[in-house]
């Protein structure tokens, strides 16, 4: 990225005119957006997301579709008729350039919502402490330090469903609380923008609100910036039906910004996206900043609005047109939309059947990774590298796993992303080992 950087000011120098190749520091962007009470704010103007979600060719895919100018611009062209102003992607190549996708996206007004991991680089929700390692941030870093430079990223995910209902899954939420802070840290500490961090959950009700509490709990250097999950229960119903006035009430006076990462129920169809009215009303607006829509293209799960040809031609289906009209009719509320002017944590949840996690032990990063936090983290691996997951620190911060358990190669469940990869009504079986998990170390206190 930095040859990358250096060759467009090169390139730059050498011609009077600015080009799309500028560096992103020099181009007049997009205005960056930030966090301010419970809202996403672009200067003056509340910031809501009317966006969807963009992952052409499915999770399973696991290609970057910012990282192909042709393919980007092919599907902006999209977004601008549909008129979105966020896209969220679930992996990027950080060892691809992305200046000229990014300025296509900056030029069309349209924000990137990113996931910074990947099949290869994630945690493991079946053994999280091996996996949470010096090779994982490394690629962490590389991805938020590429990415916080252009204005136009809103926000990052840390972490996508890598809690879910299935036993013992909430043991990997301290992790995901390390993670969030390590990129906080790390771009505190290389002076780069300081983009929202937060953890995108999946759609289980039974232990959203501990999740999200648990995110936006202790310290602020282990808190999240904001929270997002996934909803699939509208269904082309209504607001009360769908059970969203229950999760406007539940999560009033959360005091950070939350918006829907998915949503989209498919079960009735065509979908008439009346969610998307709801969220753009005042009886949701002072408790929800918008969301995204799953997805843009039709792969194997069926959710899609366009289909993309062996052509690599889009064509679109009817729900495309439906959620276009949505787009049009449906503006974000005026003023402030009602929210909060502070911003503020929530107490830790306290132990429950689906929720045992001691908010006093975030685990402490891998020492061998606190060179990044000077020097950078270098050129990332990219989605091809060797991967991290078997990759851990020996005798550093990772948790550890008591002897005799079942064996830390046991699970069938490779990583975060794979779970998120089968769609939202798929979660991958979790292979849970039963083993105890403890953690070595006792860094960040939190109370
Ligand atoms: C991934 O998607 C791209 C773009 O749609 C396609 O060209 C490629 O063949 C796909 N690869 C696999 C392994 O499905
Ligand atoms: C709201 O919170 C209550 C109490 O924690 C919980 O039982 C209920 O499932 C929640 N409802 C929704 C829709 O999240
Ligand atoms: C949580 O961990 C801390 C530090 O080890 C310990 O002092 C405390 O008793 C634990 N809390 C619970 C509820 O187990």
């Amino acid at each position: 990225m930095k040859t990358a950087v250096l060759l467009s000011a090169l390139a730059a120098l050498a011609s009077a005119t600015p080009t799309v190749k500028e560096p992103p520091s020099k181009r007049s962007d997009l205005t960056a957006v930030t966090v301010s009470g419970n809202a996403f704010w672009q200067g003056d103007t509340r910031f809501y997301l009317r966006g969807i979600d963009y992952q052409p060719g499915g999770a399973a895919n696991n290609t970057d579709p910012l990282a192909d100018t042709t393919v980007c611009k092919r599907d902006i062209a999209k977004f601008k008729d549909l008129g979105i102003n966020v896209i969220r992607v679930y992996a990027v190549d950080n060892s691809a350039d992305h200046d000229e996708c990014m300025s296509a996206l900056n030029d069309a007004g349209i924000y990137l919502v990113l996931d910074v991991n990947n099949p290869s680089y994630s945690i493991n929700r079946a053994e999280p402490g091996p996996s949470y390692n010096t090779v994982y941030l490394q690629s962490v870093f590389a991805t938020v330090e590429m990415f916080a430079q252009y204005k136009n990223t809103l926000a990052f995910f840390s972490g996508n469903e890598v809690i879910n209902d299935e036993e013992d899954t909430d043991k990997s939420a301290p992790y995901v609380k390390a993670v969030t802070r390590d990129m906080k840290n790390y771009m505190n500490s290389r002076s780069l923008r300081a983009v929202p961090v937060g953890y995108s959950a999946a759609d289980v009700s039974s232990n959203r609100k501990q999740t999200a509490d648990y995110m936006n709990c202790g310290s602020d250097d282990v808190r999240s910036d904001f929270f997002a999950f996934n909803d699939y229960s509208w269904c082309n119903s209504d607001f009360e039906t769908s059970g969203w006035d229950a999760k406007v009430k539940n999560f009033t006076d959360y005091g950070l910004p939350i918006f829907l990462s998915e949503y989209g129920c498919i079960k009735s169809r065509p979908r008439k996206f009346g969610e998307f009215g709801a969220l753009m009303s005042t009886k949701m607006s002072g408790v929800y900043s918008g969301g995204l829509l799953y997805e843009y293209s039709i792969e194997e799960n069926d959710y899609g609005i366009v289909s993309i040809g062996s052509d690599k031609k889009v064509t679109t289906i009817s729900e495309y047109n439906l959620f276009k009209t949505a787009l049009a009719n449906d503006a974000a509320p005026t003023g402030d939309g009602g929210a909060a002017s502070t911003t503020h944590s929530q107490d830790c949840p306290t132990s429950a059947a689906t929720w045992q996690v001691n908010a006093s032990l975030v685990p402490e990063m891998p020492s061998a990774a606190q060179k990044y936090m000077t020097a950078g983290a270098g050129d990332g691996p990219g989605l091809d590298g060797d991967g991290s997951q078997d990759k851990a620190d020996s005798g550093t911060a990772s948790a550890s796993v008591t002897a005799g358990s079942a064996s830390p190669t046991g699970s069938s469940d490779d990583s975060d992303n794979a779970a998120s990869t089968l769609g939202p009504m798929n979660l991958a079986p979790l292979c849970v080992t039963g083993a105890a998990i403890f953690f070595t170390l006792f860094g960040a206190l939190l109370l």
